[in-house]
């Protein structure tokens, strides 16, 4: 299983070299519906390279900034951007670049997997001499080679979000917009997904996604925005958002003998000064456990369930 801690942040390499490379810019973005702010004034910027989190409760906004960055919806104010693109002025463009897999997946009644594939290839004009070998591979990858003959209303639900991944990645997108893929998914589909989009990061493209899979969004992305009500909560890497909004954490200590403490630390410069000062004590520690800094506690600290 790969986990951040062996993927290089984006953030640091940008931080370290030449201006950063945007693979998406949003910047004050506002979607209204009436009284309704289903997105507020909303800044984000997310690095070629990351995967970028977004996490909030229903409602938060999510779907409807995606569909502002998939140029399916216009903004009421703000722009967007995708890999330098406007999706007001260049729609087109932005579809060649971008790669948008809905929350839903609509109901192609009478097509087969491998129809349905060739479908989404002709829209986006790629050569149908081209179409057999990128379906094979398209359905390798997602783990449906399989199923190349179902029909698509067949297919599990699990099987049809790994379809809607591959329509995708139909035409070789930079950016990846995927809204909840994990949704329904069983938990070694989940692993897979996981593994998946580490797997498309590695071939260079950027993959932007929803979830209220909370840990495996930390496990998973290279930086990670929290929403709720249409704002931006917080935003960094999993890790940075709990230091910058106070997220403590407990260290659990096991010494040799079985005795147990706990340690509540803040940032992790508190947690390697606890380390120093225990193996400077000499005690004989067995375990340093971090056992409570998870996404999951400070998502539910921070969103206060505000309903609009
Ligand atoms: N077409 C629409 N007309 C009116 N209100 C809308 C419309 N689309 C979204 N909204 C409202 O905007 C807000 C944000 O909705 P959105 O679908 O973006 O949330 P979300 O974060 O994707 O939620 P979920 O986790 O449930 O998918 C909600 O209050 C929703 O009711
Ligand atoms: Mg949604």
């Amino acid at each position: 299983m790969t986990t951040v801690g062996q993927v290089t942040g984006p953030s640091e390499e940008v931080a370290a070299g030449s201006p950063p490379d945007l693979a998406v810019k949003v910047e004050g973005l506002t979607k209204r519906y009436g009284e309704l702010f289903a997105v507020r004034d909303l800044d984000l910027v997310v690095p070629r390279g990351a995967i970028f989190g977004l996490i909030g409760p229903n409602g938060a906004g999510k779907s409807t900034t995606f569909l502002a960055l998939a140029s399916l919806l216009t903004p009421t104010s703000g722009k967007v951007e995708i890999a330098g693109c406007d999706p007001a002025t260049d729609p087109r463009g932005v579809r060649g670049k971008l790669g948008y897999m809905p929350d839903v997946m609509g109901v192609y009644d009478n097509l087969r997997v491998h129809e349905y594939l060739a479908f989404f290839a002709g829209a986006y004009r790629v050569p149908r001499t081209a179409w057999p070998a990128l379906i094979d591979g398209l359905l390798e990858l997602v783990d449906l080679s399989g199923k190349r003959e179902a029909m698509v209303d067949s297919l599990s639900r699990g099987m049809k979000q790994r379809l809607s991944l591959a329509r995708a990645l139909v035409h070789d997108p930079e950016v990846l917009v995927l809204d909840e893929p994990a949704s329904g998914l069983d938990p070694r589909a989940r692993v897979e997904l996981r593994e998946l989009l580490v797997e498309l990061r590695a071939m260079g493209k950027t993959v932007v996604v929803s979830s209220h899979i909370l840990a495996e969004l930390e496990e998973m992305c290279t930086e990670v925005a929290i929403m709720e009500a249409g704002r931006l909560l917080a935003v960094g890497t999993p890790r940075s958002i709990g230091d910058q909004l106070g997220g403590g954490r407990t260290i659990r200590v096991r010494l040799a003998g079985g005795e147990v403490q706990e340690h509540a630390v803040v940032t992790e410069g508190d947690q390697q000064a606890l380390l120093a000062r225990l193996v400077a004590e000499g005690l004989p520690v067995v375990e340093f456990t971090e056992t409570s800094s998870g996404l999951e506690d400070l998502f539910l600290r921070i969103t206060k369930g505000v309903v609009q």
